[in-house]
């Protein structure tokens, strides 16, 4: 077999492995080009030279980013053609299901109206549903910064909508500029809880360990998005694999933003063989430049990883997401079909 068939043929069963995507953020989908078009029409200036739209100096310049891109979405069409483009793009990395987080505070238009808004990606993704895409469902997030009573206000408005598309209440932000913030969000989590949200929080990126174990002991979180850096603390990990609670691990987004060095230096493989259920996503698939299944691949060639560990991080993100669980039965048939053709046992 020559480089190149070995190489598309890796490819395809990295396509055709049934995957589902649990840490990716609506705000992480923007077409650069689509940006610049956007601007235009509304004579917006970019925030730098078109070239370099997409070079970020860190996470801070990164989140800077968001709130500007996020304030050209200004119509239903756009945010429910945005929401369409992400199921669609989903499915044409073979995956079938996505929670997919979105921050209400970096969409300027929408600020007050957090029910269109909703109404706007629900559209865009029911849409999808009828072509046949993959189906998602939606993780409202809170920013770090937010104050206690903005944080308690969101999930009581959620729990009043109670708009099917959400599953989950999620924390995202700059976790080193906002300190430690576990016992702020904690009465705004409970409820969440209370009223039938799972729990998700963006923890052991920007913080260290302890912003994991904060994330399980305070927030009650059902899983954790990044959690890489729990590696730190052997009491962390245990944490983790004691209580089962996965990870939503983004190896290109932590070299991109600045998280570790190079995929080598990435403790994924390290996690995973701690015991830790690993998950594999794209965080923000289009702005820094990577697919699910470019994920799945750099993990595979990085770590050597066989077909059987594939399958066991591709079943750990069916188990980790926030599907129904008649979907995730249906979701692991479709994954127990390509284990019995690919995998060895
Ligand atoms: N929002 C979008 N991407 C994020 C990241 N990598 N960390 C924190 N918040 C985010
Ligand atoms: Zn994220």
């Amino acid at each position: 077999m020559t480089l190149t068939s070995n190489l598309i043929e890796k490819k395809n069963l990295a396509t055709q492995l049934p995957k589902a995507e649990v840490h990716v953020h609506l705000e992480g989908c923007f077409d650069p080009e689509q940006l610049a078009l956007w601007a235009k029409e509304s004579a917006i200036s970019l925030p730098r030279p078109k070239e370099e739209l997409l070079n970020f100096k860190g996470l801070a310049d990164f989140l800077e980013f968001l709130d500007w891109s996020s304030s050209l979405v200004s119509t239903h069409e756009r945010l429910a053609q945005l929401s369409y483009s992400y199921a669609r793009r989903l499915s044409s990395n073979g995956g079938i299901y996505a929670d997919l987080i979105f921050n209400p505070t970096h969409w300027k238009a929408w600020h007050g109206k957090l029910d269109n808004m909703l109404d706007a990606i629900d559209s865009g993704l029911r849409a999808a549903e009828q072509d046949g895409l993959a189906s998602v469902g939606l993780c409202v997030s809170l920013l770090r910064q937010q104050s206690a009573s903005e944080a308690v206000g969101l999930v009581d408005y959620l729990t009043a909508l109670k708009h099917p598309r959400v599953v989950a209440l999620s924390v995202d932000g700059n976790e080193a500029a906002a300190g430690r913030t576990g016992k702020r969000f904690a009465e705004a989590f409970s409820r969440a809880g209370n009223a039938g949200l799972k729990r998700t929080v963006h923890a052991g990126e920007s913080s260290g360990p302890q912003g994991v174990s904060d994330a399980i002991l305070l927030l009650g979180a059902d899983r954790i998005d990044h959690g890489v850096r729990a590696i730190e603390d052997p009491a962390v990990v245990d944490l983790l694999t004691e209580r089962n609670i996965p990870i939503g691990v983004c190896p290109t987004s932590n070299i991109k933003l600045g998280v570790y060095e190079s995929f080598e230096k990435h403790p994924l493989n390290r996690l995973l063989e701690s015991g830790v259920k690993v998950t594999i996503n794209t965080d923000d698939p289009v702005l820094l430049n990577t697919t699910l299944v470019d994920e799945y691949l750099i993990c595979q060639d990085t770590f050597g990883w066989s077909n059987d560990v594939l399958y066991q991080v591709a079943k750990n993100s069916i188990d980790a997401s926030f599907a129904a669980p008649e979907e995730k039965i249906k979701f692991l048939k479709a994954l127990n079909s390509w284990e019995s053709q690919h995998c060895i046992r």
